[in-house]
């Protein structure tokens, strides 16, 4: 999402209502337009910390059992599948139907020959035992999809967020937050990889700009709508703060339409 292919998606979300922007999302994957913001590969960023901090991101528990992990807008489907080699059980939540049997084409391509960006250089060949990559079509906002999923009780261990929350109408920041601590269980870390911070708060998306936004949301309980200054708001109720920042850093490797702003930031679900 950079460059002329922003206008594009500005363009056709301008004049769709707020509460129908979920149907905006599975019209594009339906009229082939989801390269105005498939990457082609898995998150970088996301890969070499899997790789590198497996004391913060092991796949299995104390009792060896694996790791859930969600991706929430998950798109074809590359970080999920990253997710399930590199040890995980992993599911890709999509509300488009398109995006869902696109993933799981791709997912049964990449589960059997994985291509190399799903390893971080010093890992290829370390011999990983995948876990497994399901898709689901869904609304993150409903509850059916999850309590069909993994039933009322079981929760996620770990959620990955790029380019989910900046595609969301900045109204919707708040539930997004709130979303996100129900579905992890306590101890349970959401990543992000903070996109696009180099775009102005006050600029029209999606991409939203979200420069400030996650730790807004995450670490301050906030609404996340700081476009009129922080400064002059009122501190939310502690009762908000459901997330304690655990790692917040410039990953050595990125996409270039991060512009080199990109930060990666670990939360602990409270
Ligand atoms: C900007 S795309 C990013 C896709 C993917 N993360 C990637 O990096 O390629 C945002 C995705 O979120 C999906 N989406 C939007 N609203 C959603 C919702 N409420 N629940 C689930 N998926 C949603 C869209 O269909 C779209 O594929």
């Amino acid at each position: 999402m950079a460059g002329e292919t922003t206008g594009r998606l500005i363009g056709h979300f301008q004049n769709i209502a707020e509460e129908q922007h979920g149907t905006g999302w599975s019209e594009l994957w339906d009229n082939g337009e989801s390269d105005l913001w498939d990457r082609g590969i898995p998150s970088p960023a996301l890969t070499d910390i899997v790789a590198e901090r497996r004391d913060l991101l092991s796949p299995v528990d104390a009792n060896g059992v694996r790791k859930k992990a969600l991706v929430p807008g998950c798109g074809k489907g590359h970080d999920a599948i990253m997710l399930a080699l590199h040890g995980f059980d992993a599911w890709g939540l999509e509300i488009s139907e398109t995006a869902v049997s696109t993933a799981e084409r791709y997912a049964s391509e990449q589960m059997q020959s994985p291509s190399p960006e799903n390893f971080a250089r010093a890992e290829v060949g370390s011999g990983i035992e995948p876990g497994s990559v399901r898709f689901i079509q869904g609304d993150f906002f409903e509850q059916d999809w999850k309590v069909n999923l993994l039933g009322e009780a079981v929760k996620f261990d770990l959620i990955y967020d790029y380019t989910f929350l900046c595609a969301l109408h900045p109204n919707m920041r708040c539930m997004w937050a709130k979303r996100m601590a129900e579905l992890l269980k306590p101890g349970g870390l959401l990543i992000c990889l903070e996109f696009p911070l180099w775009k102005d708060l006050k600029s029209p998306g999606p991409p939203w700009g979200l420069q400030g936004v996650y730790w807004d949301l995450l670490a301050r309980g906030g609404d996340g709508l700081i476009e009129d200054g922080q400064g002059e708001r009122p501190f939310p109720a502690m009762e908000h703060v459901q997330f304690v920042c655990e790692l917040n850093h410039k990953p050595a490797r990125s996409f270039k339409q991060g512009r080199g702003e990109d930060l990666l930031s670990l939360w602990r679900r409270l």
